[in-house]
Order: structure tokens, then sequence, then C-alpha cells
């Protein structure tokens, strides 16, 4: 997933580097920008309070490979694929996961460890597993303000 407009430096701003908000789609545009950083087999973990904006983020990402013109949250649906070229993007949302359990774990392996890309909502509900994750973006709300904090994992 090269991008030509993207340069060293931006690929060293996003080892961590803290955005801040103000509209939806300004959410969106950093994930537009955050997808051409994506590699196979990546494992994004997000996190964030309800209706914090962790899928108009991912509506972004998807804005940069799909002409959809948004990715709806998978609410009924744990997994949302979507397909880049040859290969597949994940949108799993965790949030009506009650439990992990032994069978549903393996489900979810199957999918993020399958060299694909995955993207994680809820994704704190992995616990114990944290150390798969390979980019780790926070939302936080601030009144009407977003805090997006994005970092990539350190090898
Ligand atoms: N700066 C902003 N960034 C993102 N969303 C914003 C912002 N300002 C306002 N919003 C609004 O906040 C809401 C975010 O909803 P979204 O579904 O993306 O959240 P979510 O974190 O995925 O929620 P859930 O936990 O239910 O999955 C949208 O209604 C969006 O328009
Ligand atoms: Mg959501």
């Amino acid at each position: 997933m090269k991008n030509k407009k993207l340069n060293i430096r931006d690929i060293n701003i996003f080892k961590k580097k803290i955005y801040i908000t103000k509209t939806a789609n300004e959410t969106r545009n950093i994930g537009s920008k955050f997808f051409y950083l994506l590699k196979k087999g990546d494992i994004v973990f997000l996190n964030g309070d309800l209706g914090s904006g962790k899928t108009t983020f991912v509506q972004g990402i998807i804005r940069s490979f799909s002409k959809d013109k948004f990715a709806k949250s998978p609410s009924f649906l744990l997994v949302k694929e979507y397909n880049i070229k040859k290969i597949k993007f994940y949108h799993i949302d965790l949030y009506r996961l009650e439990k992990i359990n032994s069978t549903n774990i393996d489900i979810i392996y199957d999918y993020i460890y399958s060299n694909n890309i995955s993207v994680i909502e809820w994704a704190n509900k992995l616990v114990n597993i944290e150390h798969i994750k390979t980019w780790d973006i926070t939302i936080d709300t601030i009144g009407s303000i977003r805090k997006i904090t994005i970092k990539k994992k350190e090898i």
C-alpha cells in the first residue's frame, strides 16, 4: 500500500501522533491518511468511548480504497469484509461481544492472523493478547472535540 504522497517525515510522525479534530469529517480525513501507512498483516486496535468516533475513523480508512461513500458500522455483524486489491480489510466491532471464549477467540484469530488487515473497534475486550496489535489508536472525547492518539508498535 505505497502512496507517493507519503514521505519519511510522515512515517515518523505516525509512530506516535496526537490529532485534535473538531468535526467527523476531520476524523475521517485522519483515517484516510492513516490507511496509507497500513501494511499487509497489520492489526489495528481501536478504542474509545461509545460515540467517540471509532467507526467514523474507519469510514475514513475505507474511503481511501473503496468507492463506497461511507462504511456503515457493522452493527449486527461482528465483522465486515472489504477487498483492497488482493487482500482483505476486516472491520471488526467487538461491542456486542459479551465474553471472549475459546470459540469466538478462535474466529477472531482466524481473521486477524490471516495476513490481511484488521481494524478492531472495542479491541480492549481482547484482554491478554494486547501484544498482537501493530497499531494502537485511542479516541478521547473532550467536549465537542476528539483527541486521536495513533501509536505504531515499536519493534
Ligand atoms: N471530531 C469528531 N470526530 C468524530 N466524530 C465526531 C466528531 N464530532 C462529532 N462527531 C460525531 O460523533 C459520532 C461518532 O460516532 P461513531 O459511530 O463514529 O462512534 P463510535 O466510537 O464508533 O461509537 P460506538 O462505540 O457506538 O461504535 C458521530 O455522530 C459523529 O458525527
Ligand atoms: Mg462504532
